[in-house]
Protein backbone atom coordinates (compact mmCIF):
# COMPACT_ATOMS: atom_id res chain seq x y z
CA UNK A 1 0.00 0.00 0.00
CA UNK A 2 1.16 3.48 -1.10
CA UNK A 3 1.24 6.02 1.61
CA UNK A 4 1.11 9.41 0.23
CA UNK A 5 2.23 12.61 2.26
CA UNK A 6 2.10 16.23 1.92
CA UNK A 7 4.19 17.26 5.13
CA UNK A 8 7.95 17.45 5.74
CA UNK A 9 7.46 16.32 9.06
CA UNK A 10 5.75 13.10 7.98
CA UNK A 11 8.81 11.65 6.07
CA UNK A 12 10.58 9.81 9.05
CA UNK A 13 13.13 7.33 8.53
CA UNK A 14 12.81 3.98 10.00
CA UNK A 15 16.30 2.83 11.16
CA UNK A 16 18.02 0.33 9.17
CA UNK A 17 15.91 0.21 6.45
CA UNK A 18 17.42 0.79 3.08
CA UNK A 19 15.85 4.03 1.27
CA UNK A 20 16.00 4.62 -2.81
CA UNK A 21 14.46 7.84 -3.92
CA UNK A 22 13.02 9.11 -7.66
CA UNK A 23 12.16 12.37 -7.49
CA UNK A 24 9.74 13.45 -10.17
CA UNK A 25 7.23 16.30 -11.39
CA UNK A 26 4.51 13.49 -12.13
CA UNK A 27 2.83 13.15 -14.92
CA UNK A 28 4.61 10.02 -14.40
CA UNK A 29 5.63 7.70 -17.70
CA UNK A 30 6.86 3.86 -18.14
CA UNK A 31 10.20 5.93 -17.76
CA UNK A 32 9.61 7.07 -14.30
CA UNK A 33 8.33 3.52 -13.40
CA UNK A 34 11.42 2.18 -14.65
CA UNK A 35 13.30 4.58 -12.25
CA UNK A 36 11.12 2.97 -9.58
CA UNK A 37 12.20 -0.87 -10.66
CA UNK A 38 15.49 -0.32 -11.00
CA UNK A 39 15.38 1.51 -7.48
CA UNK A 40 13.00 -1.52 -5.61
CA UNK A 41 15.86 -3.75 -7.28
CA UNK A 42 18.23 -1.62 -5.31
CA UNK A 43 16.46 -1.43 -2.21
CA UNK A 44 14.93 -5.21 -2.44
CA UNK A 45 11.78 -6.34 -1.02
CA UNK A 46 12.68 -5.16 2.61
CA UNK A 47 13.63 -1.58 1.76
CA UNK A 48 11.48 1.74 1.07
CA UNK A 49 10.96 3.01 -2.40
CA UNK A 50 9.92 6.75 -1.92
CA UNK A 51 8.80 9.53 -5.00
CA UNK A 52 8.42 12.68 -4.77
CA UNK A 53 6.14 14.57 -6.95
CA UNK A 54 6.76 18.10 -7.05
CA UNK A 55 6.64 20.69 -9.89
CA UNK A 56 9.13 22.91 -8.50
CA UNK A 57 8.70 26.58 -9.64
CA UNK A 58 12.43 27.64 -9.25
CA UNK A 59 13.15 25.84 -12.30
CA UNK A 60 11.23 27.23 -14.59
CA UNK A 61 11.56 30.26 -16.55
CA UNK A 62 8.31 31.83 -15.88
CA UNK A 63 4.78 31.38 -14.06
CA UNK A 64 3.42 30.32 -17.43
CA UNK A 65 5.27 27.31 -17.60
CA UNK A 66 4.78 26.24 -14.30
CA UNK A 67 1.11 26.40 -14.66
CA UNK A 68 1.04 24.68 -17.59
CA UNK A 69 3.30 21.66 -16.55
CA UNK A 70 0.54 18.45 -16.41
CA UNK A 71 -0.88 17.82 -13.08
CA UNK A 72 -2.17 14.31 -13.31
CA UNK A 73 -1.60 13.69 -9.13
CA UNK A 74 -4.55 10.68 -9.09
CA UNK A 75 -3.27 9.01 -12.40
CA UNK A 76 0.09 9.05 -10.56
CA UNK A 77 -0.78 8.06 -7.30
CA UNK A 78 -2.22 4.78 -9.03
CA UNK A 79 0.60 3.96 -11.08
CA UNK A 80 2.74 4.35 -8.01
CA UNK A 81 0.04 1.78 -5.68
CA UNK A 82 0.57 -0.60 -9.21
CA UNK A 83 4.32 -0.32 -9.05
CA UNK A 84 4.63 -1.20 -5.45
CA UNK A 85 6.00 2.30 -4.14
CA UNK A 86 6.13 2.58 -0.36
CA UNK A 87 5.51 6.65 0.23
CA UNK A 88 4.82 9.09 -2.31
CA UNK A 89 5.54 12.61 -1.09
CA UNK A 90 3.48 15.68 -2.79
CA UNK A 91 4.66 19.11 -0.81
CA UNK A 92 3.04 21.77 -1.39
CA UNK A 93 5.38 25.16 -2.73
CA UNK A 94 4.91 26.88 0.50
CA UNK A 95 6.29 23.54 2.55
CA UNK A 96 9.34 23.38 0.05
CA UNK A 97 9.82 27.10 -0.41
CA UNK A 98 8.37 29.07 3.04
CA UNK A 99 10.33 31.81 2.67
CA UNK A 100 9.25 32.37 -1.14
CA UNK A 101 10.11 31.22 -4.49
CA UNK A 102 12.32 34.40 -5.97
CA UNK A 103 15.80 33.99 -5.68
CA UNK A 104 16.36 36.45 -3.56
CA UNK A 105 14.43 34.65 -1.09
CA UNK A 106 16.50 31.29 -0.44
CA UNK A 107 19.75 30.13 -0.44
CA UNK A 108 20.61 28.23 -4.00
CA UNK A 109 22.86 25.27 -4.98
CA UNK A 110 24.87 26.82 -7.53
CA UNK A 111 25.71 24.35 -11.05
CA UNK A 112 29.17 25.46 -11.60
CA UNK A 113 30.74 25.36 -15.36
CA UNK A 114 28.61 22.40 -15.99
CA UNK A 115 25.59 24.16 -15.54
CA UNK A 116 26.47 27.31 -18.30
CA UNK A 117 26.60 24.57 -21.24
CA UNK A 118 23.89 23.25 -23.36
CA UNK A 119 20.66 23.44 -21.50
CA UNK A 120 22.15 26.16 -19.33
CA UNK A 121 22.58 28.48 -22.07
CA UNK A 122 18.83 28.42 -23.24
CA UNK A 123 17.63 27.61 -19.43
CA UNK A 124 19.59 30.33 -17.40
CA UNK A 125 18.85 29.72 -14.05
CA UNK A 126 17.39 26.38 -14.46
CA UNK A 127 19.66 24.32 -13.30
CA UNK A 128 20.17 26.25 -9.89
CA UNK A 129 16.50 25.76 -9.45
CA UNK A 130 16.61 21.91 -9.95
CA UNK A 131 19.90 21.52 -7.79
CA UNK A 132 18.68 23.22 -5.04
CA UNK A 133 15.11 20.90 -4.86
CA UNK A 134 17.16 18.75 -5.52
CA UNK A 135 19.42 18.60 -2.61
CA UNK A 136 16.58 20.12 -0.37
CA UNK A 137 14.41 16.41 -1.12
CA UNK A 138 17.71 14.86 -0.31
CA UNK A 139 17.91 16.01 3.08
CA UNK A 140 14.98 15.57 3.76
CA UNK A 141 14.33 12.31 2.66
CA UNK A 142 17.77 10.90 2.94
CA UNK A 143 17.96 7.98 0.97
CA UNK A 144 20.94 5.43 0.54
CA UNK A 145 20.31 5.46 -3.55
CA UNK A 146 18.62 8.16 -5.84
CA UNK A 147 17.40 7.50 -9.01
CA UNK A 148 17.24 10.00 -12.32
CA UNK A 149 16.71 8.71 -15.65
CA UNK A 150 19.58 9.21 -18.83
CA UNK A 151 17.28 11.64 -21.03
CA UNK A 152 17.71 14.36 -18.98
CA UNK A 153 22.04 13.50 -19.13
CA UNK A 154 23.11 17.26 -18.25
CA UNK A 155 20.53 17.30 -15.33
CA UNK A 156 22.05 13.38 -13.97
CA UNK A 157 26.08 14.53 -14.68
CA UNK A 158 25.13 18.07 -12.21
CA UNK A 159 23.59 16.18 -9.87
CA UNK A 160 26.17 13.17 -9.63
CA UNK A 161 28.58 16.53 -9.32
CA UNK A 162 26.73 17.98 -6.58
CA UNK A 163 26.09 14.77 -4.73
CA UNK A 164 29.76 14.60 -4.75
CA UNK A 165 31.19 17.99 -4.57
CA UNK A 166 28.88 18.92 -1.48
CA UNK A 167 29.42 15.54 -0.19
CA UNK A 168 25.74 13.84 0.34
CA UNK A 169 25.89 10.46 1.83
CA UNK A 170 23.97 8.88 -1.00
CA UNK A 171 24.66 6.92 -4.62
CA UNK A 172 23.37 8.67 -7.46
CA UNK A 173 21.95 5.87 -10.27
CA UNK A 174 21.40 6.75 -14.18
CA UNK A 175 18.24 5.05 -15.67
CA UNK A 176 18.52 4.07 -19.31
CA UNK A 177 16.10 6.31 -21.21
CA UNK A 178 12.82 4.61 -22.09
CA UNK A 179 11.32 5.40 -25.07
CA UNK A 180 7.79 4.79 -27.34
CA UNK A 181 7.92 2.23 -30.14
CA UNK A 182 8.93 4.79 -32.69
CA UNK A 183 12.12 5.77 -30.50
CA UNK A 184 10.87 9.15 -28.74
CA UNK A 185 11.82 9.40 -25.35
CA UNK A 186 9.57 9.15 -23.22
CA UNK A 187 8.93 12.66 -21.74
CA UNK A 188 5.77 14.13 -19.74
CA UNK A 189 6.47 16.96 -22.07
CA UNK A 190 5.30 15.11 -25.35
CA UNK A 191 1.92 15.29 -23.97
CA UNK A 192 2.22 19.07 -25.70
CA UNK A 193 2.69 17.91 -29.01
CA UNK A 194 -0.02 17.60 -31.41
CA UNK A 195 -0.76 14.72 -33.58
CA UNK A 196 1.38 16.14 -36.44
CA UNK A 197 4.58 17.20 -34.07
CA UNK A 198 4.13 13.91 -32.53
CA UNK A 199 4.94 12.15 -35.25
CA UNK A 200 8.08 14.63 -36.43
CA UNK A 201 9.27 14.10 -33.26
CA UNK A 202 10.22 10.58 -33.68
CA UNK A 203 12.90 12.17 -36.38
CA UNK A 204 15.13 13.42 -33.64
CA UNK A 205 15.79 9.36 -32.36
CA UNK A 206 15.92 8.76 -35.72
CA UNK A 207 18.63 10.86 -36.43
CA UNK A 208 20.40 10.46 -33.12
CA UNK A 209 20.54 6.53 -33.48
CA UNK A 210 21.60 7.07 -37.32
CA UNK A 211 24.46 9.55 -36.44
CA UNK A 212 25.84 6.63 -33.47
CA UNK A 213 26.01 3.73 -36.11
CA UNK A 214 27.94 5.40 -38.54
CA UNK A 215 31.39 4.87 -38.90
CA UNK A 216 33.72 7.84 -39.18
CA UNK A 217 34.73 10.68 -37.24
CA UNK A 218 32.28 13.02 -34.92
CA UNK A 219 31.33 15.44 -38.14
CA UNK A 220 30.20 12.43 -40.28
CA UNK A 221 27.91 11.88 -37.45
CA UNK A 222 26.44 14.80 -36.27
CA UNK A 223 25.95 15.82 -40.27
CA UNK A 224 23.87 12.02 -40.87
CA UNK A 225 21.88 13.30 -38.16
CA UNK A 226 21.39 17.07 -39.14
CA UNK A 227 20.06 15.28 -42.30
CA UNK A 228 17.83 13.30 -40.52
CA UNK A 229 15.90 15.63 -38.42
CA UNK A 230 12.64 16.89 -39.46
CA UNK A 231 12.87 20.53 -40.78
CA UNK A 232 9.70 21.61 -38.56
CA UNK A 233 11.98 21.86 -35.33
CA UNK A 234 14.71 24.34 -34.67
CA UNK A 235 17.43 22.86 -33.50
CA UNK A 236 19.46 24.37 -30.44
CA UNK A 237 22.14 22.28 -30.49
CA UNK A 238 23.72 18.81 -31.50
CA UNK A 239 26.91 18.34 -30.05
CA UNK A 240 29.19 15.37 -29.43
CA UNK A 241 31.07 15.69 -26.02
CA UNK A 242 32.67 13.24 -23.78
CA UNK A 243 30.73 10.96 -21.13
CA UNK A 244 31.72 13.37 -18.11
CA UNK A 245 30.39 16.67 -20.70
CA UNK A 246 33.97 17.91 -19.99
CA UNK A 247 34.73 18.35 -23.24
CA UNK A 248 32.87 19.24 -26.74
CA UNK A 249 34.19 16.20 -29.27
CA UNK A 250 35.93 17.75 -31.73
CA UNK A 251 34.65 17.18 -35.75
CA UNK A 252 38.04 15.28 -36.45
CA UNK A 253 37.96 12.33 -33.76
CA UNK A 254 36.95 9.05 -34.71
CA UNK A 255 35.72 8.51 -30.69
CA UNK A 256 33.90 5.82 -29.42
CA UNK A 257 33.12 6.79 -25.84
CA UNK A 258 31.17 10.08 -25.33
CA UNK A 259 27.39 11.06 -25.56
CA UNK A 260 25.83 12.36 -28.45
CA UNK A 261 23.25 15.42 -26.90
CA UNK A 262 20.36 17.14 -28.81
CA UNK A 263 17.95 19.78 -28.21
CA UNK A 264 15.40 21.70 -30.08
CA UNK A 265 12.14 23.53 -30.45
CA UNK A 266 8.75 21.64 -31.95
CA UNK A 267 6.17 24.24 -31.81
CA UNK A 268 6.84 25.67 -29.05
CA UNK A 269 7.78 22.34 -27.27
CA UNK A 270 11.06 21.94 -25.96
CA UNK A 271 12.57 18.14 -27.09
CA UNK A 272 15.64 17.50 -25.46
CA UNK A 273 17.72 13.64 -26.05
CA UNK A 274 20.75 12.11 -26.49
CA UNK A 275 22.46 8.50 -26.93
CA UNK A 276 26.26 7.22 -26.69
CA UNK A 277 28.12 7.84 -28.90
CA UNK A 278 28.73 4.41 -30.53
CA UNK A 279 26.30 1.61 -29.15
CA UNK A 280 23.55 -0.40 -30.13
CA UNK A 281 19.76 1.22 -30.78
CA UNK A 282 17.76 -0.55 -27.99
CA UNK A 283 14.76 -0.30 -30.66
CA UNK A 284 16.23 -2.53 -33.26
O1 LIG B 1 13.72 15.65 -13.84
C1 LIG B 1 12.82 16.16 -13.14
O2 LIG B 1 11.66 15.74 -13.18
C2 LIG B 1 13.15 17.32 -12.23
O3 LIG B 1 14.13 18.13 -12.78
C3 LIG B 1 13.54 16.90 -10.81
C4 LIG B 1 14.84 16.10 -10.79
C5 LIG B 1 12.42 16.07 -10.18
C6 LIG B 1 13.76 18.13 -9.92
O4 LIG B 1 12.61 18.92 -9.85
Amino acid sequence: MTRLIHEISELTRKPGVVRAFVPTMGALHQGHLDLVDASRTLVGTGGEVVVSIFVNPTQFGNATEVSKYPRTLESDLAQCEASGVDIVFAPSVSEMYPDGTQTSQYVSVQPGPLGSILEGVDRPGHFAGMLTIVAKLLNLVQPNFAAFGEKDYQQLALISHMVQQLNFPVKVVGVQTRREPDGLAMSSRNAFLNPEQRTEAASISRALFTAQAVEGNVDAKLSAARDLLSGQIETSYLVAMTSDLSRKLDGTEIAIEGRILFAGLLGSTRLIDNVPLGGVNPNE
